[in-house]
């Protein structure tokens, strides 16, 4: 842990309670699930306790960290069994989300998705019981209150445009990532994830703030993705904008089929970009954190 890793672990176990951070964009495609399973991994390699919660019936999270947890067991010469039967929808069914927690590597852990989290906004409308529009948005909080004292950050990997799951995540959270793939149509999706979280931030007076607009997927030569970034650089500011662009890196496409480690140079470039998003993130948390007393 360098210094700043310090000084946010000593924030965390002084509030008792993880740091819950959604990674969100309406737009699909973005980089989001990428940004929320390599950062989980690098704070997890840094010696923060996290989890990792799949939001997404696509369940593209909870197959990236099976197949990293199945690639260091390998590495390891170890045998690790992760399969699960039950997600986050009996998870929510139940009332008991720890019955649903899998471990992947040291210090990272998972509540996996399946397609059947398509049937979440049913269960919310027709039977949480829920009645208005608070408790249609508060269905997912409650049941995390018990484990958040468990972990340093609690990432929440979301879909997109989903706007039960939009609801539910950002009001059980305390920062909110924006990822943000140099393209218009992205661009255009972080204003409508923004604009949503303004809403609900007034509707409910939440403390969830956007800690930040990652920029991904860019090509630094093409004009569409400099007037992208120039124009988000204006939209959300220069503090808010990360200030490390992530570049497009072709080894990312083999990461959701061989799961995210460090055999080679490609995979260590990848991290190594990551690596800097990540003392960023901290140093940006710390700002909030620190700005508030
Ligand atoms: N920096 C990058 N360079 C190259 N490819 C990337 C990069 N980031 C993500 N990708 C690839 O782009 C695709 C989309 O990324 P990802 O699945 O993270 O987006 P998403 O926003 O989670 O999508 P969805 O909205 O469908 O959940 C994936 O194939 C991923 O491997
Ligand atoms: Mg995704």
């Amino acid at each position: 842990m360098n210094k700043n890793d310090k000084k946010l672990s000593a924030l965390i176990k002084a509030r008792k309670q993880a740091f819950s951070l959604t990674i969100g964009n309406q737009k699909g495609g973005v980089g989001k699930t990428a940004s929320s399973v390599i950062l989980a991994y690098l704070l997890a390699k840094k010696g923060f306790k996290v989890l990792v919660v799949d939001l997404d019936p696509q369940a593209n999270a909870t197959k990236m960290l099976i197949n990293t947890g199945m690639r260091q067991a390998q590495e390891q010469g170890l045998e690790k069994d992760f399969s699960f039967n039950k997600t986050l929808l009996d998870a929510i069914l139940e009332k008991n989300i720890e019955d649903t927690i899998i471990n992947i590597i040291d210090n990272l852990d998972i509540v996996p998705s399946d397609d059947s989290f398509e049937d979440f906004a049913r269960y919310v409308y027709l039977n949480s019981g829920a009645k208005d529009d608070f408790s249609f948005d508060h269905v997912l909080e409650p049941l995390f209150a018990d484990i958040k004292p468990k972990y340093d950050f609690i990432v929440l990997d979301t879909p997109p445009s989903n706007k039960e799951i939009r609801s539910n995540a950002v009001v059980m959270t305390d920062y909110v990532l924006i990822s943000l793939q140099t393209q218009d149509d992205s661009l255009a999706g972080a204003n409508l994830y923004i604009s949503a979280l303004v809403d609900l931030k007034q509707k409910y007076d939440l403390p969830v703030e956007v800690v930040g607009v990652l920029a991904t997927l860019n090509d630094p030569r093409n004009t569409v993705d400099k007037l992208v970034l120039k124009r988000a650089i204006e939209l959300f500011s220069d503090e808010v904008v990360f200030k490390h662009v992530l570049p497009n890196m072709s080894r990312m496409k083999r990461f959701p089929i061989q799961g995210v480690g460090t055999s080679d140079r490609f995979d260590k470039y990848v991290l190594d970009e990551y690596e800097v998003v990540a003392n960023e993130l901290i140093s940006k948390i710390l700002f909030y954190e620190e700005g508030e007393d």
